[in-house]
């Protein structure tokens, strides 16, 4: 299609999807959701639900977007779904949501990085005095959505593509070292057994969401980011393949942030349950045992990383709505870029205020039939990520199956993917899309939406 960007290979549009994939879900929030949840009970259900849900749903949403070349929000409406933009445009709320306190952790990490590399690892003890200092971190707020502005209003392939390709590979890198390092640390053996060794008493409902959250909000699923990554993707590349090679290389990184946490965690003591904090407490101090210039060296390398990270991850959530502007306003990239982001950020103010600083904001909610309130962020989180984002799931799997038909969905995929149709994989994708993705996702969205929100359990 005339003037629209395309990723310019194959690798480009791994690397982005990639990119998209790997960030501060895999480094920051998977750890500590694995701590929440229990441990290795936590992993083995995410791990099933990354490869029998949603992978067959990654693939979809890639074909979905190549298809029509447009992105979400308007793609439906291109393939001649007219009532189905909707979808599309609930991808983009959770988008913009989901963007407007990622990018307040962001800042965290980004003052991290700051903080390490002026040799202050005493920053792991202060993380509550750092987050209700709201002025410092409201300018690494700022400054990161600057960065994500400028990169976007390059477009596809000179911005989110290039940053990609080079940030990547070097972050693997960076992660396996730590995790050498960490298998040498006394009483590491502990956090491993915790991290691998399954206690099945923790079963519960709200592990099974928590973990279905996470892989969907890992994998950039249900919001429709690959829809519009898709639409920028070039006819007969292999999206059978390549999202597998996506999902591996997400899955390995939260795999591997996992393997390099816990035995921190408990080399230095630390409750595996801290939530939010998890990560920002631990790291420094790791740092530190490294004397200060490896501390500087590699913990200073670490947070700008992880900054990279989290910013390949911002660069296509803030695509969302600009996309949308672009393809159905018809505005110019420019302008829609820097709205989305100044919404964006005024959105974002509650999540920064309601780290410690701001008792409003701090106790914002108090669901029904329970006593402990919750932050603004966590809301958000409770919301927009461990509900609608399975529910956008279940809703493409029925969109795939029952609506635009399997056969087109079928030809897609096969389009690049010579040996597809017709193969055990074609058979299990479809099988996952139309039987797993609808039962599980619905049954778990309802069974959620009760227990969480209104305190009625039925399991
Ligand atoms: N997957 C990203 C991460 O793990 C977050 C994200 C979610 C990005 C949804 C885009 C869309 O950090």
């Amino acid at each position: 299609m005339a003037n629209r960007g395309h990723f310019s290979s194959k690798f480009g549009f791994i690397a982005a999807a990639a990119g998209s994939a790997v960030g501060l879900g895999n480094i920051w929030k998977f750890p500590f959701e694995v701590g929440q949840g229990g441990g290795a009970l936590f992993l083995i259900i995410y791990l099933i639900f990354c490869f029998v849900l949603c992978y067959p749903i990654l693939i979809t949403e890639i074909s979905i977007g190549r298809k029509s070349e447009k992105s979400a929000a308007v793609a439906f409406d291109q393939l001649g779904y007219k009532k189905w933009t909707f979808l599309g445009k609930l991808g983009v709320l959770c988008g913009v949501m989901i963007l407007s306190f990622y990018n307040v952790v962001a800042g965290w990490v980004f003052g991290y990085f700051v903080e390490i590399v002026k040799g202050n690892f005493d920053i792991g003890n202060e993380f509550g005095a750092f987050t209700t200092n709201i002025w410092r971190t409201g300018i690494y707020s700022i400054a990161f959505l600057v960065f994500t502005t400028i990169i976007v209003s390059q477009g596809i392939t000179k911005g989110i593509e290039k940053a990609s390709k080079i940030l990547m590979p070097v972050l693997i890198g960076i992660i396996l070292l730590l995790v050498f390092y960490a298998f040498t640390l006394p009483n590491s053996g502990a956090g491993v057994e915790y991290y691998l060794v399954p206690d099945f008493s923790k079963l519960s409902l709200q592990v099974v969401y928590k973990a279905l959250g996470q892989s969907f909000f890992s994998l950039s699923l249900g919001l429709g980011a690959l829809i519009t990554y898709g639409s920028y993707l070039e006819r007969h590349e292999n999206i059978v393949f390549s999202g597998a090679l996506i999902t591996l290389a997400d899955v390995g990184i939260a795999f591997l942030a996992g393997l390099m946490i816990f035995p921190f965690v408990f080399y230095q003591g630390i409750d595996p349950e801290g939530g939010a904090a998890l990560i920002f407490q631990t790291m420094p101090g790791i740092f530190e045992s490294m004397g200060s210039f490896w501390g500087i060296f590699i913990g200073g390398l670490f947070f700008l990383l992880l900054s990279f990270a989290a910013l390949t991850s911002t660069i296509s959530l803030l695509e969302l709505p600009v996309a949308y502007f672009v393809d159905q306003k018809k505005w110019k990239r420019k302008r829609a870029v820097w709205v989305s982001g100044l919404i964006i950020f005024l959105l974002g103010v509650p999540s920064l205020l309601g780290n410690g600083y701001s008792a409003f904001f701090t106790e914002f909610i108090t669901y029904f039939g329970t006593d402990s309130p919750r932050d603004y962020m966590t809301f958000i989180g409770d919301v927009f990520i461990d509900t609608l984002l399975p529910l956008g799931g279940f809703l493409t799997a029925i969109f795939a199956i029952h609506v635009w038909k399997k056969g087109n969905l079928v030809s897609e995929l096969s389009d690049g993917a010579d040996n597809f149709a017709g193969s055990w994989l074609n058979t299990y994708i479809i099988f996952s899309l139309k039987y797993i993705a609808p039962v599980i996702l619905g049954a778990i969205f309802i069974f959620t939406v009760l227990e969480k929100f209104f305190s009625i359990s039925i399991l």
